[in-house]
């Protein structure tokens, strides 16, 4: 496991490596047409944890893989998040002003354009992996391939749509589970074999285990801030989900019993990482800062 001070420095690298991937990859702020380009640039850069490319660069590096070829599917995974979220605040959405300390997208650029910006966004994810010539092509189209099957109906979308469809309903825990790990879970199991396709080998089966316990791990922590944090911590509304009268972990657990169920998936993360002995150094440590972070 790594030390606590070591696990922060990787983190920090790989937060710097994706936000020079980002700025190489987005359009410039001069290119036609240039609000489009720096609305885009505005919801991208300098915000985020970046922990869905960290777990790209942490997978593909633990298990060998080049490093040139990690770039691509790092801004590709951030890119799908940061339309997502883009999208996610709309008032047809969750209806939200704040977004990483600034305010939303829309709430800056206008609602049309925001949804337009959540498009462009989208389509320049799976351009640029596209055109990533680093990767060989066959593993270049097994990471679109799954990058795609996230992104859609039975994925991401899928969640959103169920998402809005439980909103001021109460729904039971196993319907709570399975919207969590298609709205939030598809993309960071992507994350997770991405970094795997990258390299020459991987224990895709255990991986996607560990995947599936910090996906739900993550947005059970996602919904305990909702209630716990504020908005100076979070960058983000806080009292949302309930405000909009979403079932979530902490209802129908409690925050003590929500923060028992992100440990008890952390654990078992924990577990599904022994395939990788020593190498998951790096990668302990992150599952532990999911479940533990304060934003
Ligand atoms: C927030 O994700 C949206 C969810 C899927 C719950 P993050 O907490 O990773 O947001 P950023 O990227 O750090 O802003
Ligand atoms: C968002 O979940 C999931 C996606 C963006 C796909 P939330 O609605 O809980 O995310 P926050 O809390 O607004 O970041
Ligand atoms: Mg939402
Ligand atoms: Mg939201
Ligand atoms: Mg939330």
């Amino acid at each position: 496991m790594s030390r606590p001070e070591d696990g922060r420095a990787r983190l920090g690298g790989f937060q710097e490596r994706t936000e020079r991937a980002l700025e190489a990859t987005l359009p410039g702020a001069g290119e036609e047409p240039r609000r489009l380009h720096e609305a885009m640039r505005y919801s991208t850069l300098d915000g985020g944890k970046r922990l869905r490319p960290t777990l790209v660069y942490a997978v593909g590096e633990a298990l060998g893989a080049a490093s040139e070829t990690l770039d691509a599917p790092a801004c590709a995974v951030e890119l799908l998040h940061v339309y997502s979220l883009v999208h996610d605040d709309l008032p047809a959405m969750d209806n939200a002003a704040l977004r990483r300390g600034r305010p939303t997208c829309h709430r800056r650029y206008g609602e049309a354009n925001a949804i337009l910006v959540g498009d462009a966004l989208q389509a320049l994810a799976f351009e640029q992996l596209i055109g990533a010539t680093t990767i060989p092509p066959r593993r270049r189209l097994r990471m679109l391939a799954e990058l795609a099957a996230t992104s859609g109906g039975h994925g991401l979308v899928g969640g959103q749509f169920m998402d809005l469809e439980a909103t001021g309903r109460r729904i039971d825990r196993q319907s709570l589970e399975d919207i969590h790990l298609r709205k939030t879970g598809a993309l960071i199991r992507s994350a997770v074999l991405l970094g795997a396709a990258a390299a020459p080998q991987a224990p895709r089966r255990a991986l996607k285990a560990y995947a599936r316990c910090i996906g739900l791990a993550f947005q059970i922590k996602d919904d305990i801030l909702d209630v716990e944090g504020d908005i100076q911590m979070l960058g983000k509304p806080s009292g949302s989900d309930r405000a909009r009268g979403l079932t979530t972990y902490s209802e129908l657990l409690g925050t003590a019993g929500s923060a028992r169920a992100a440990a008890e998936l952390l654990e078992e993360a924990h577990g599904k990482l022994e395939p990788l002995g020593e190498r998951a150094g790096f990668l302990h440590w992150l599952s532990d800062y999911i479940v533990n972070r304060e934003h």
